[in-house]
């Protein structure tokens, strides 16, 4: 498949194909380590019956609904997201799942709800592609009440490890790929980044994803084809490099994704 370049997160109603992305996203979703940080999120949320979750950066809405069960009866899951195109295809297949589920366009930097508005407030994948990620930190911790929890799931996409023989060529695909998304950098950062923003911070979790080489090359072609684009890099070096490390079957791609829980136990930062 043929997706934009990763950075298209950013502005998925931007791209050419913005469907393709939500395809992609589904595809990520079933590697390994992407379920044991979200499970590990789910059981810290301290959900329950009649509780409120807001899950901001919902994309398609996989987790809202999943979540939505742990609220029920009597609770509310609310999923927030930057691309229309996502909201529809959220509420879309939200459509048959038989779950109470609400969700609508809005930006992590400037959420529409009123402080204290949701029990706990989680968001996955999101932060990498927001222009000012402490903004939507601090609007993921007004919007939750105090005493509620607030979680991020989040790559740092820096520590992607790859089985190449040209180490110097593997060094720098890396680091431009992390410099290539508005927070490539951001999983290191999110414990820092939520203490700032006035949560206690209980979990921080790194989980290794593996990606299978299918993934692996839809993701490093987009970007290997802008290093060529940008004179990074020749054609030919770009098509040997991408060539040998999808025909290490045995050596997937690995990224660490970090699960960071925090509570919301003060009063905000003046
Ligand atoms: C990689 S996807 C992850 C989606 C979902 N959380 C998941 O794990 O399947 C990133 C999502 O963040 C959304 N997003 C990017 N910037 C945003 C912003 N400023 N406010 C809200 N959502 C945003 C994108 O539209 C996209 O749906």
């Amino acid at each position: 498949m043929s997706i934009a370049h990763a950075s298209g997160y950013t502005a998925v109603d931007s791209v050419e194909d913005p469907a393709a992305l939500a395809t992609f996203m589904d595809i990520v979703a079933t590697c390994r380590g992407i379920d044991t940080g979200r499970r590990l999120v789910a059981e810290q949320l301290g959900l329950g019956p009649g509780s409120s979750l807001l899950d901001l950066g919902c994309g398609t809405g996989e987790q809202t609904r999943a979540l939505a069960t742990r609220v029920a009866p009597g609770g509310r899951a609310v999923g927030v997201d930057l691309s229309q195109s996502m909201i529809g295809e959220a509420r879309r297949r939200a459509g048959g799942a038989g779950v109470a589920v609400e969700f609508e366009v809005g930006d992590a930097q400037a959420l529409p709800f009123a402080d204290g508005t949701f029990d706990a407030c989680r968001s996955e994948r999101m932060l990498t592609h927001v222009p000012d990620p402490r903004a939507a930190l601090a609007e993921m911790v007004r919007v939750c009440r105090p005493g509620g929890r607030v979680a991020v799931l989040d790559a740092d996409s820096e520590s992607m490890i790859v089985d190449s023989d040209d180490r110097r060529l593997a060094r720098q695909v890396v680091a431009s790929f992390a410099d290539s998304l508005q927070n490539g950098r951001i999983g290191r950062q999110l414990a820092r980044l939520m203490t700032d923003a006035g949560l206690t911070v209980l979990t921080v979790e790194p989980h290794i994803i593996s990606f299978p080489h299918d993934v692996t090359a839809v993701l490093l072609d987009t970007h290997l084809r802008r290093m060529v684009a940008d004179g990074a890099l020749s054609d030919e070096m770009s098509s040997a490099w991408l060539t040998e490390v999808i025909d290490r079957a045995a050596s997937p791609v690995y990224m660490t994704l970090f699960a960071v829980v925090g509570v919301r136990e003060r009063d905000l930062p003046a």
